[in-house]
């Protein structure tokens, strides 16, 4: 189930939060997405050329997971990692390998590319 998206739609499938190439392998980037109301931090991260995003709200408790700002991959780029206590995730598909919410899944924001930009549509509620 997906939240209600409050966003002023700048596109029918979303909010555009990159211009597409902006973000390179190993890289990643914070946006902003206001759900019910809320200003709700999300973030992209490219692994392996390929864009995915998601909530940035680890599952074990919800705080945001950057320990430093914009920090959310591990040394070698190969996983999420949440600050707090180190889950680790799989950038591809959110889930947790490792960490007190292991198995479980980042609240994914399904992107889309259009003209050039990336469009982040309505972040996923997390599943329970
Ligand atoms: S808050 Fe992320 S692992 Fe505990």
């Amino acid at each position: 189930m997906a939240y209600q998206n409050d966003d002023e739609q700048a596109y029918p499938s979303g909010r555009v939060v990159a211009r597409l190439g902006e973000i390179t392998p190993g890289c990643t980037k914070k946006f902003i997405r206001t759900v019910n109301g809320r200003d709700t931090e999300c973030f992209i991260v490219n692994y392996g050329g390929e864009l995915f995003a998601y909530v940035n709200s680890c599952r074990h408790v919800p705080m945001t997971m950057d320990w430093v700002d914009n920090q959310f991959l591990n040394e070698d780029g190969r996983y999420i990692l949440c600050a707090t206590h180190g889950a680790a995730y799989e950038p591809d598909t959110g889930e947790c390998i490792f960490g007190p919410p292991c198995g479980q899944f980042l609240a994914k924001v399904p992107l889309t590319i259009e003209a050039g930009q990336v469009i982040a549509g309505q972040p996923e509620a997390p599943d329970d």
